[in-house]
């Protein structure tokens, strides 16, 4: 079997670059959807481009939505830097994005490849719900869905207690994918708490003497400093675990199938997804969500990306 065909919506940010190294290691990667969540398009944009750059890649990238559907939301800069690659102040790729629309290439390519994709969403769901909007039938042509999103128990990242980031930044788009999106996997917040990467390990393969590992260990810098002085434990890389169960289903030790809902309206608890445990409204599961994957298997994969095993 030849290697998985992935398009990837991602709005980069530290943990979509290495989630985007995973891609290129490991898969065809056929395009990237840039979203806005992180920071600003202009920079989610910049950076993908001189990530794919970086590494030699030639993989298209489509610029999506500037703005969430409905709200506007606050970035996380704070986390990833202002311009989401740690501030290094690198020189900026010399190569454009494509000037199709992310939606509209999501579903061209959905044609192109269809039933072949595998469709990795790692960032706020805007892009996504837009092509729904503009054509229903795209899940009949996509493979597998994986979403790095939610917080299963209410325990998110944001200022909103139960959110986590990329449901909490455009609930809307959230919901609208998860309505009318038949079965996908959902790689949340608290899976992402139970698989960290120990701080060490990470160093000890951000040592490796090769490109991607270099421009790595600078992006990540601040993350990796910020996140030590959070006192956590480890350090989160969400985005390179959904990645890691996009590229290995069997990688997934324990999960459960259950209807999940996003909540739109609440003061506390806006962007909250809220899962149905007891199906007590019997609505079909449409979520598979992992709850614990092989974490050897998970960092071996991280390590090759970065060169480093
Ligand atoms: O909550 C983690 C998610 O939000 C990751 O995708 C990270 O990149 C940020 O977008
Ligand atoms: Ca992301």
């Amino acid at each position: 079997m030849g290697k998985l065909k992935l398009l990837i919506d991602t709005d980069p940010g530290v943990d979509d670059a290495l989630a985007i190294l995973m891609a290129h290691r490991h898969a065809d990667v056929v395009a990237l959807s840039i979203a806005t969540g992180n920071v600003r398009l202009a920079h989610t944009v910049g950076n993908a481009l001189k990530l794919i750059e970086t590494i030699g890649a030639q993989t298209p990238v489509f610029a999506g939505c500037a703005t969430p559907l409905v709200l506007a939301a606050a970035d996380a800069a704070f986390v990833h830097g202002a311009d989401g690659f740690g501030d290094t102040g690198y020189l900026p790729s010399t190569r454009q994005a494509e000037s199709e629309h992310a939606a509209q290439a999501i579903l061209r390519l959905s044609h192109a490849h269809a039933g072949e994709l595998v469709f990795v969403a790692m960032a706020p769901l805007t892009n996504l719900a837009l092509a729904l909007k503009l054509d229903a039938t795209l899940p009949q042509r996509i493979a597998r869905l994986v979403i790095m999103g939610g917080a299963v128990t209410g325990c998110g990242n944001t200022h909103r207690v139960p959110a986590e980031f990329n449901i909490g930044f455009d609930p809307e788009a959230a919901h609208v994918v998860f309505s009318t999106w038949p079965h996908f996997t959902l790689v949340d917040w608290e899976a992402t708490l139970r698989h960290g990467v120990a701080f060490e390990t990470m160093e000890r393969w951000l040592a490796a003497d090769n490109p991607q590992a270099h421009f790595f260990a600078a992006i990540s810098r601040r993350t990796r400093e910020w996140t030590r002085t959070r006192g956590r434990p480890r350090l989160m890389v969400a985005d390179a675990l959904a990645m890691a169960v996009a590229l290995q289903p069997d990688i997934v030790t324990r999960a459960e199938d259950h209807h999940v809902a996003v909540e739109l309206t609440g003061t506390l608890t806006r962007g909250a997804t809220v899962v149905d445990w007891e199906n007590r409204f019997g609505n079909a599961a449409n979520a598979h969500i992992v709850m614990e994957v092989d974490q050897v298997r998970f960092e071996a994969l991280v390590a090759s990306a970065l060169g480093a095993g």
